[in-house]
């Protein structure tokens, strides 16, 4: 597979909508393997990935490790509690001593936005980021526009309503730089408190009201509400959040027929969406998470430099 050149993956706003599309299309031919009664590839047989992950995860991290062990990576695990951070070691030391031990790939989550950058100036591995604080999470918008066209077919075109969290959120700003670079409309709505200054200039309409911004979707991205983000409260009490900004069934009426609905979890539910619209027709939300292996394995394999014809 030719066209990749990055020893890195950091954030959707450095890729060109071509490199997005060679990830979403080496991401469709590795869905295959994960349906096979045999999930293996020998694809990084003899490569060695490294987690890093210094904030909680679910999907992000057992999708990455299941994507390692479907291509035959040899894997190990660090947690922020099992790290010599713990004793006081700093990241980037850290960083350089696993460095020292050769490894291919180093993926890594942490609280604080640019510290997948930091390390990737310093360590000859490919970075991965699985998330910097709220900065980017670029494997989820990845996985998201997986999820997307194989529902509408296409990007271009796409009306894309996003409502929540969306200061909090780094979903939203990897998801805004790849679906506007591939040619969709994106409305993104949440209180005033939640919103950031400057969302105009990322090329998006700003609502304030979420009918407003699912108005006509063919998408619709909820966002859980990031209590552990936020220094004071942003919205007088949950049920008031949820009787203004939470998806039902009537509020998905505003949508386009057949819009399909998105969550990257993890789900809040009665407070960003009501159950029986996570569960309902519409929700793509499990497609979403079984996708997320199909676009690290393309994300692995493209970073690893492995070439098409070994593969
Ligand atoms: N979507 C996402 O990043 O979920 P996790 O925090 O569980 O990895």
């Amino acid at each position: 597979m030719s066209g990749w050149r990055r020893k890195d993956l950091l954030t959707i706003a450095d890729l060109s909508s071509d490199e997005i599309e060679l990830i979403l299309e080496t991401a469709e031919s590795f869905r295959e393997v994960s349906r096979r009664p045999v999930k293996k590839v020998p694809t990084l047989r003899g490569k060695t990935v490294v987690n890093l992950f210094f904030e909680p995860s679910t999907r992000t991290r057992s999708s990455f490790e299941i994507a390692e062990k479907r291509l035959s990576a040899d894997t190990i695990n660090f947690s922020a509690g099992s790290s010599g951070l713990v004793k006081g070691e700093g990241l980037v030391d850290t960083a350089l001593n696993l460095q020292a031990m050769n490894p291919d790939l180093i993926v890594i989550r942490h609280a604080h936005p640019g510290v997948p950058q930091l390390l990737a100036g310093r360590i000859a591995a490919g970075v991965i980021n699985a998330g910097d604080g709220a900065h980017e999470h670029p494997t989820q918008a990845l996985l998201d526009a997986l999820t997307i066209r194989q529902h509408k077919k296409r990007i271009e075109g796409l009306k894309i309503g996003i409502v929540g969290d969306i200061e909090h959120s780094r979903v939203v700003r990897s998801n805004i730089h790849l679906l506007t670079k591939m040619g969709a409309s994106v409305t993104v709505g949440g209180p005033r408190t939640m919103m950031p200054a400057g969302l105009g200039k990322m090329g998006v309409v700003v609502a304030h009201d979420l009918e407003a911004a699912i108005d006509g979707a063919d998408v619709i991205m909820m966002l859980r509400v990031q209590m552990e983000r936020q220094s004071r409260a942003r919205f007088p009490s949950v049920r008031e959040y949820f009787n203004l900004f939470g998806l039902t069934r009537e509020r998905l009426k505003a949508a386009k027929r057949g819009a399909i609905i998105l969550h990257p979890g993890p789900m809040n539910r009665g407070v960003e969406i009501a159950s029986d619209v996570a569960d309902g027709p519409y929700s793509v939300i499990l497609e979403q998470v079984a996708n997320g292996v199909a676009v690290r394995m393309a994300v692995l394999y493209l970073l690893s430099g492995v070439r098409a014809e070994e593969a």
